[in-house]
């Protein structure tokens, strides 16, 4: 196993010009695949809430629900950085509020760094972080934490003033201390320029090919139905549907009777059963 990923080898990454891999996970199945590949960022996302728990948003997500399931992560990966995503209002609301979370899912979680969404805006509570070692990697471009304040979720920054205001987020949130920035679903030409004026790593979703590193929701690329069917997402699999064919034939031999037999029973042994009825 190579060694541990932590945020100084992303940032070496960067300046090596070596594309960083991040994908979600939010159980001991996927957090072992996903860092068994060697992908280098596992996100507890709070996607969770729509691909765990089956909300139409990330909004209804609780902190106690992101520690629970950032633990799970962290205890079963072995070399790739585990970032908790703060869930909505968990941070945003006070300072003090935002340390004491980002805190819980560090110290009780076992979380290498956190994830929050919004830039110059959290710049405060990023300095803070920083100041307390705890690592934070920002969120500019389309936030869908923000999805009552969009309408829907769209692509943002595609004017020149309102890329510009995209830029000045993820310059702000560096200046205060941030280790990375996810840019989320802008035109490509920005995530680009982003990227060359930042000297920690982007990492794009829905951002084009010119990020440092790219991450998708992994549920999303293995091709299972979580509701989140959108342009940016590349599916490798078609897990959805071999799962759903696979249940489908394990519930047809159960009625058929062709489930168990032989090979799926235990032995009967010199035992004459039938004396008991
Ligand atoms: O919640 C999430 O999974 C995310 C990423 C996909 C960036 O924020």
């Amino acid at each position: 196993m190579s060694s541990r990923v932590t945020v100084a080898t992303l940032r070496e990454m960067k300046a090596k010009g070596e594309r960083i891999t991040m994908l979600t996970a939010y159980d001991a199945l996927v957090a072992r695949a996903v860092d068994a590949a060697g992908v280098d960022v596992i996100l507890v996302g709070d996607s969770l809430g729509e691909v765990v728990q089956g909300h139409d948003s990330t909004l209804p997500v609780r902190l106690r629900e992101t520690l629970y399931h950032t633990e799970i992560v962290a205890r079963c990966v072995r070399r790739a950085l585990v970032v908790a995503d703060m869930p909505f209002l968990s941070y945003g609301v006070t300072v003090e509020a935002t340390v004491r979370h980002a805190g819980l899912c560090v110290k009780e979680a076992g979380a290498a760094a956190v994830k929050l969404e919004g830039g110059a805006l959290r710049a405060e509570e990023v300095r803070r972080l920083a100041d307390c070692g705890i690592p934070v990697m920002g969120h500019v471009g389309t936030l869908p934490s923000w999805i009552h304040r969009y309408g829907a979720y769209r692509v943002q920054g595609k004017t020149l003033e309102a890329g510009r205001a995209i830029l000045e987020d993820a310059l702000a949130l560096e200046a205060a201390g941030a280790f990375a920035v996810v840019i989320e679903v802008v035109p490509p030409g920005l995530a680009r320029v982003i990227t060359r004026r930042l000297s920690i790593p982007t990492i794009g979703i829905g951002a084009g090919p010119h990020c440092d590193g790219q991450v998708l929701v992994t549920q999303d690329m293995l091709g299972f139905d979580t509701g989140r069917s959108t342009r940016f997402v590349r599916r490798y699999e078609t897990l959805g549907a071999r799962m759903a064919e696979a249940i489908s034939r394990y519930a047809a031999e159960v009625r058929e009777g062709r489930f168990p037999d032989a090979t799926t029973s235990y032995s009967d042994g010199d035992v004459d059963w039938g004396s008991l009825e």
